[in-house]
């Protein structure tokens, strides 16, 4: 990797920052300054002003507990989950699948293409679990354990539990509006909906709040 973006990364600031501070000599490589932005950097000791500077991480994945309002995209035109992280790196990120704009609950955000296509493709038949709120007869909701036909789609719940008009149900599938159209083919209406798992991964932030996942985690959001 080239030094200016090694440092670049690692500190959560622009290439062009990062070039600022190469060449004001700075930044050492072993304890010599080095004022090439473009040296390729492989496992040396990077300082800054004499401060180790950590090897930044190529994969950065993020939970998040979206509130409602904001939409599950990168683009700008409105209130974007983007805008409530604030991690140096946001800027490479793009989340995972999709959640309604009124929808809340676990997303995960990352710079990791593969991941994404892994956890999104129902081929690889990553569960999603959701909490659901509905008007109706709750226990209506039983007969998506059948499937369903939608349009011309079938779908159908690997697992549903209700108790009074709260509703857990898992899918290993995300189609666009998937849950309130399956929930409506029952005679339900949704009032709020969550998403709590994805995978082995359960939300555990508070909503608007998001961390950082462990390596581990990451392998466990492939293997629930
Ligand atoms: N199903 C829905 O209907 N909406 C979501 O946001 C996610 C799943």
């Amino acid at each position: 990797m080239r030094l200016d973006k090694y440092i670049s990364k690692a500190l959560g600031i622009s290439r062009k920052e990062a070039k600022r501070l190469i060449l004001s000599k700075r930044v050492k490589i072993n304890g010599k300054v080095v004022k090439d932005p473009s040296y390729k950097v492989s496992n040396e000791d990077i300082t800054l002003d004499g401060n180790h500077v950590e090897k930044p991480k190529e994969k950065i994945y993020i939970m998040l507990n979206k509130p409602a309002g904001f939409v599950s995209s990168t683009s700008d035109v409105e209130s974007t989950v983007l805008d409530l992280i604030d991690h140096p790196r946001v800027r490479e990120l793009h989340p995972v699948g999709r959640l309604d704009k009124d929808a809340t609950g676990l997303l995960i955000l990352t710079n990791d293409g593969d991941f994404t296509h892994k956890v999104t493709s129902p081929k690889h038949h990553v569960e999603k679990e959701y909490e659901v709120i509905v008007e109706g007869e709750p226990q209506n909701a039983l007969k998506l354990l059948h499937g369903v036909k939608v349009g011309e789609y079938f779908f159908k719940a690997l697992s549903i539990k209700v108790s009074e008009n709260v509703i857990h149900i898992v899918i290993d599938e995300g189609k666009y509006h998937q849950v309130k159209l399956m929930m409506e083919t029952v005679g339900l209406s949704v009032k709020s909906l969550k998403r709590v798992r994805i995978g082995g991964l359960k939300l555990d932030v508070e909503e608007g709040h998001w961390r950082e996942l462990s390596e581990e985690e990451v392998r466990r959001v492939m293997e629930g």
